[in-house]
């Protein structure tokens, strides 16, 4: 039956839901107009003046910066909406959706990644409490999911708006730094400005990277020094690239600008595995493992005390001689670095007679060490080429405590538990033998070539402690002493080396030892965790 009222009750009913369904449509259409707008001002970051301004210190954008470093298309953005808290000192009405750094997650040839990247148009990429957890945020993430972490650090610093509140950012960045350190690689670009206790994050990652004349890492500027001890000097002086990468060891490589660097670390990334639950990456090179490398039998000069390059030796060896060495502007006298052979990844570590006759000194040690303590966590197998004369002797190194900083890398070969590969090319004298993956320390495959001498000591300073009161005959003694040590057999016929190899055949017993050994079980006994001398 008709009813006339509920006629009514039902036009009104759909009267009602189309004036209902139009101010959600208007609605609708504000909040997505507000979120374009929103997004459309976070890719401006602090504006376009203060974007030229970026340009023409050289410095890309922190936007530029993530987009040249991912897979194009690649990068999702996280809190792009967040904002900063601070209402104090008119900051309420200044503004920047994402604030002072870009966060996301993204590929590198096809792998996750994390990024972060401070945009110094913001508030000079100063650090607010928002801005820490937007880093927080995806450092966490990183740790669940395993994978690695990169820093794009260009800021002034903590927000002094905030005041304490950035320093608490801080410490939260720290300590996940910090726990994360062994579990997911770390690695962070100094590409602007970093200073005061914000330095402690990048040098709490696995590597620290410099982009050349536009970054600076100091714990306090030139007028603090000036005004404190009365020191002149310039802020590249005290913190710039070449600083950092060949007096204090904090950097482990300077780039020329932006884009070098960024492609460089995209090249770093494809060594390294995601975390220490993932295998070291294999990646199919053009490059027949079993080659013969026949320069490798000359070039280990005949003179014993003459100086050879151990660089070349390991870049003949490796696959297609790509190798992204670390730190190659510090502690030349050892090299450290990845390199590929028959496709996986291998930290190289060499003793370099070409500086310092390649002695072990403290810059070396410690370079050497956390290397290998790297390499260590992240499952990646550690090829030694030993050519060390031993510590370098002396006042400065004993006082300066090699004694405790040599020790730091006697431990990390010690404890570490990758396959290990040794060869000796030529000496191995000392303490330093022992100390470079040797057989002792649990090395699992010793080589030596023909021209290798293991001895306790060289025989000039060997002869002149046995015969100090026989002057006339020293001659005749080094030649005895010589013939007794200055060779391989020694080692070999104790079994401290596996085998006396022709140098041109390295590269293929490396190879067929990696395959031998990726099924290698070694733990350490059970503990919190250990000492290392620091
Ligand atoms: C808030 C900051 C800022 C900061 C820079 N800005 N640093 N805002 N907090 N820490 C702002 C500036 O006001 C400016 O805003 C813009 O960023 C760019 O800065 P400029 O000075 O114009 O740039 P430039 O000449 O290139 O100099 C860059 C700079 C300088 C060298 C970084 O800004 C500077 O010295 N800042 C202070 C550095 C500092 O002392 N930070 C605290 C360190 S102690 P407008 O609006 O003009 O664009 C610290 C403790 C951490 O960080 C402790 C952790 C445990």
């Amino acid at each position: 039956m008709f009813s006339l009222s509920r006629l009514a009750t039902s036009r009104g009913v759909i009267l009602g839901q189309q004036v209902r369904a139009c101010s959600t449509i208007q609605h609708t259409i504000k909040v997505a107009k507000r979120i374009d707008e929103t997004r459309e001002k976070a890719l401006l970051g602090g504006g376009q003046k203060r974007i030229d301004a970026q340009h023409n210190r050289g410095k890309l954008t922190a936007r530029e910066r993530i987009h040249l470093l991912v897979d194009p298309g690649s990068f999702r953005e996280y809190d792009m909406f967040a904002e900063h808290t601070c209402s104090d000192f008119g900051m309420d009405k200044e503004k920047y959706p994402g604030d002072s750094v870009i966060t996301g997650s993204a590929q590198i040839s096809g792998r996750t990644v994390f990024v972060f990247s401070q945009d110094f148009t913001v508030f000079g990429g100063s650090l607010s409490s928002v801005h820490a957890r937007k880093i927080v945020k995806i450092m966490d993430e990183a740790v669940r999911v395993g994978a690695p972490v990169i820093g794009l650090n260009d800021s002034g610093g903590a927000r002094i708006q905030e005041g304490v509140e950035s320093l608490a950012g801080y410490a939260d960045i720290f300590l996940r730094n910090t726990t994360a350190s062994g579990v997911i690689p770390q690695i962070s670009v100094i590409m602007g400005p970093c200073a005061g206790g914000a330095v402690y994050s990048p040098a709490l990652t696995d590597f620290t990277f410099m982009v050349k004349d536009t970054s600076y890492l100091f714990i306090t500027g030139p007028d603090v020094v000036k005004a404190v001890t009365n020191e002149e000097v310039t802020q590249e002086e005290l913190g710039g690239a070449k600083t950092h990468t060949t007096v204090s060891g904090v950097a482990h490589g300077a780039f020329e600008n932006d884009i070098d660097a960024l492609m460089s670390i995209r090249e770093l990334f494809n060594f390294l595995p995601l975390s220490n639950k993932d295998a070291a990456p294999i990646r199919a090179a053009n490059d027949a493992w079993d080659r013969d490398v026949p320069n490798l039998d000359t070039i280990v000069p005949l003179e014993s005390t003459a100086a050879y390059n151990m660089k070349d030796v390991m870049l003949s060896m490796v696959d297609e001689g790509d190798f992204f060495e670390i730190a190659p502007d510090f502690a030349k006298n050892i090299v450290i670095g990845f390199a590929r052979m028959d496709g996986r990844t291998v930290g190289m570590v060499g003793n370099n007679p070409k500086f310092a006759a390649g002695c072990l000194d403290i810059n070396s040690s410690v370079k050497g060490a956390r290397f290998v303590r790297f390499c260590d966590a992240f499952n990646i197998p550690i090829v030694t080429l030993v050519d060390v004369p031993g510590f370098l002797p002396g006042t400065s190194q004993e006082y300066g405590g090699i004694i405790r900083h040599g020790a730091k890398l006697l431990y990390a070969y010690a404890e570490a538990t990758v396959p290990k590969i040794t060869i000796i090319t030529r000496k191995a004298f000392g303490g330093a033998y022992d100390v470079m993956s040797s057989k002792h320390l649990r090395g699992d495959k010793n080589y030596a070539w023909p021209t290798a001498e293991v001895a306790v000591m060289g025989a000039k300073g060997a002869v002149s402690i046995l015969y100090r009161k026989e002057q006339a005959n020293q001659k005749k003694h080094e030649e005895a002493y010589t013939d007794l040590f200055s060779n391989p057999f020694p080692a070999a016929v104790r079994g401290y080396i596996d085998d006396i190899i022709e140098p041109r055949t390295t590269r293929r017993r490396i190879c067929e030892d990696l395959k031998m050994l990726e099924s290698k079980e070694l733990k350490n006994p059970k503990k919190k965790h250990g000492n290392i001398p620091l």
